[in-house]
């Protein structure tokens, strides 16, 4: 028999309607399709209708009597919602060097030393795959509980071969084994090993020559991208490791202009790159290219937040007609939270978004941001019965109490998995 679950008389239903060809840009980041009193009917995992209550009632009267219900009077019903850009898969934690940035020293400085990724890099290396399992595993049970459905999860703290197939050999099999869905990146150009700093060319060569290959081959990743910034990957070796991964199918991704302005936002567009991250620094120039060649800004203001920078000119990017999503960066260096939550706020209160463009940030051009908008990001027949219940009456109250978990109840693919 079919198992059917019905989201019963929603204050609002936000469905993100319409959105699935392309990404949101412009006014379309603030056209939610919100239903009132709204209802929501999943068969088999997969979205049946979604409509007002009263409509659903009337056309599906035989489904719902054989429906398992919850009761969403006076909630608000969201797609789950959907994180882009996380480090999930790594060992340990940097509380040492937070203190340090408090007492002045910079992110870079503290990496430069070889803390930094460097510290974390030593610390996965170190570690074996069930410990890695283990932490990364108890993070994604914590994106569950704050409505987050699927996430990205992003190599780069191996630096070896061996090292980075084992970050992505953990999240595939988490991906197979956790209902929530992980969707891999390699990223081992995430740093230049330390003992190589001087002479980069020859790491580079085997992240290109070895690594690529061999994480394509494999299957592991989707995407490929690189940290580039001055002191890290340059734009000319980001632009040789991104052109090499499209030659084995992985499709480009890039930290770009986190730290100073270094041309990666031209670079994203000039290879085709799906996202550009971070953009704390994107030139004018940079956005205008984007714009024009649909690149996506994943902003991170949790990275700003933390590292007590400048944050990343959202409102200019939706101006101009960037289509933006939002995300963690979960990582244990410069955004050490698992709160999409808390990032919506930031979205607001620190980058000029409205509510409504940071709700379309986290669902529907989070699934472009990963190549997945087919299947998630809205609520519309046929999508995965991916849900976040939120107990606050209207959308607004989402980033209005800050700071909070909103999250009552969330549904994986037609399954009841917090609440
Ligand atoms: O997205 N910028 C590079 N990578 C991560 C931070 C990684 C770390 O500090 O461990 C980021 O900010
Ligand atoms: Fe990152």
């Amino acid at each position: 028999m079919a198992e059917i679950l019905y989201i019963a008389n929603a204050s609002q239903v936000i469905t993100m309607k319409g959105h699935s060809d392309k990404p949101a840009k412009k006014e379309a980041m603030r056209d939610l399709n919100i239903i009132e009193n709204g209802s929501v009917l999943i068969r088999n995992g997969k979205i049946l209708a979604v409509g007002p209550d009263s409509e659903l009632k009337s056309e599906y009267a035989d489904t719902i009597d054989s429906a398992k219900k919850i009761d969403a009077r006076g909630k608000t019903v969201t797609p789950g919602l959907i994180d882009p850009h996380t480090h999930l898969v790594h060992a340990g934690t940097r509380e040492n060097e937070y203190a340090m940035r408090l007492q002045g020293k910079t992110y870079m400085e503290i990496m430069n030393a070889g803390g930094g990724i460097h510290a974390t890099t030593r610390a996965t290396q170190e570690a074996d795959f069930d410990q890695l399992y283990a932490e990364s595993k108890k993070r994604l049970d914590t994106f569950f509980t704050y409505g987050v459905t699927t996430v990205e999860a992003k190599s780069g703290y191996g630096l070896t071969l061996e090292h980075e197939l084992k970050q992505l050999e953990v999240a595939k099999q988490l991906n197979e084994d956790h209902q929530l869905d992980v969707v891999s990146t390699f990223m081992g150009a995430h740093a230049v090993p330390l003992d190589e700093k001087d002479n980069p060319e020859p790491f580079v060569d085997r992240v290109i020559q070895e690594m690529i290959p061999e994480v394509a081959e494999k299957n592991l990743a989707v995407f490929n991208d690189v940290f580039c910034e001055r002191g890290v990957f340059t734009p000319e070796q980001s632009r040789r490791i991104l052109e090499a991964g499209k030659k084995h199918g992985l499709i480009p991704k890039i930290h770009a202009d986190e730290i100073e302005p270094y041309a990666g936002a031209e670079l994203a567009a000039d290879v085709g790159a799906i996202s550009a991250d971070h953009l704390l620094k994107a030139s004018d120039e940079g956005i205008r290219q984007m714009a024009e060649k649909n690149v996506i800004g994943v902003l991170l203001p949790g990275t700003a937040f933390f590292l007590m920078a400048e944050f990343a000119r959202a409102r200019r990017m939706i101006d101009a007609g960037v289509p933006v999503a939002l995300s963690t960066d979960a990582n244990p260096g410069s955004s050490p939270t698992l709160s999409l939550q808390f990032i919506m706020n930031l979205g607001c209160l620190k980058m000029g978004m409205t509510p409504e463009e940071v709700l379309t940030a986290v669902t529907v051009n989070a699934a472009h941001a990963i190549g997945c908008a087919d299947r998630i990001g809205s609520l519309e027949p046929g999508k995965q019965g991916d849900i976040a219940i939120f107990d606050v009456p209207n959308h607004l109250m989402l980033s209005y109490n800050y700071g909070m978990n909103h999250v009552d109840q969330v549904v994986k693919n037609g399954e009841l998995v917090v609440g």
